[in-house]
């Protein structure tokens, strides 16, 4: 039996999916061609899984779509998918607003090339009214940095001040985040075989499920999202309780 939207109960939706999209190199590879190859297909499961979210209703979707450590790869792969991006954001966001998808980044913004600064600001801009799914791209993104970022913002506010050491709580650590205001993702995706977090995400995660598929990136649908929602659904979370506890 394949899974569907209708197997999915609206009451235990995720409100925040984090996928890791990885596989494209590979896919490339399989289908004998260059890896940006991989990461132009990869751009349709793109497409798909926000259509996907949307319809069910997932409040936040996360895509890392360019680590810090991304930056390490050839020029040229990072070139075109550079160029991949604006030419994506360019293409799509119309169509996001008609589905009333709000767009967001996370990531040292300050890295990106120019040309991707400017379209993103534009896009952020043109969708700010929307208030249904918010997509959020993690670009030069790693939950190192991130937490580095905000250990300085801390830092400083101590420094002057402004903030004691005593103070320092979770939610203050949560505030400081570049996902500040975001809630935590129950459910993490990583498609291509790979069990690994690659730095992403690694404060917010502490409670999400995690879920990964052999499915290389370019050949992930929305019908393998609902798939992973369901079997998130199928899963007891804890939180450190007893099931016990959750039962009374
Ligand atoms: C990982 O596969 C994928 C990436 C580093 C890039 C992801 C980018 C896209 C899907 C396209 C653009 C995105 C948006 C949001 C429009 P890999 O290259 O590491 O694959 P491999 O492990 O098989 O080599």
């Amino acid at each position: 039996m394949s899974i569907t939207k209708d197997n999915i109960i609206a009451s235990k939706l995720p409100s925040h999916i984090a996928i890791i999209m990885d596989g494209n190199g590979r896919w490339a590879a399989q289908h004998g061609n260059e890896r940006i190859f991989g990461h132009e297909h990869g751009v349709e499961s793109v497409r798909s899984v926000v259509e996907g979210a949307g319809e069910v209703g997932v409040k936040y979707l996360t895509l890392y779509a360019f680590s810090t450590e991304n930056w390490s790869r050839p020029k040229e792969e990072i070139d075109a998918l550079m160029g991949l991006l604006v030419q994506a954001i360019n293409d799509e966001t119309d169509k996001l607003k008609e589905k009333n998808v709000r767009l967001q980044m996370i990531g040292d913004y300050e890295s990106l090339p120019a040309d991707v600064q400017k379209k993103l600001d534009w896009s952020i801009n043109e969708l700010k009214e929307c208030d249904g799914l918010t997509l959020i791209l993690a670009l030069s993104y790693s939950a190192r940095w991130e937490i580095s970022e905000a250990m300085k913002k801390i830092g400083r506010k101590i420094q002057s001040g402004e903030l004691k050491p005593e103070e320092i709580t979770k939610e203050l650590i949560d505030k400081h985040l570049a996902t500040a205001g975001i809630p935590d993702p129950e459910l993490l995706i990583r498609t291509s075989g790979e069990s690994r977090i690659s730095n992403f995400l690694l404060w917010q995660i502490a409670y999400s499920e995690l879920f990964f598929t052999p499915k290389l990136w370019p050949d992930f649908r929305k019908e393998d999202l609902f798939e992973a929602i369901c079997d998130f659904q199928s899963r007891e979370r804890r939180f450190g309780k007893t099931s016990q506890q959750l039962v009374s």
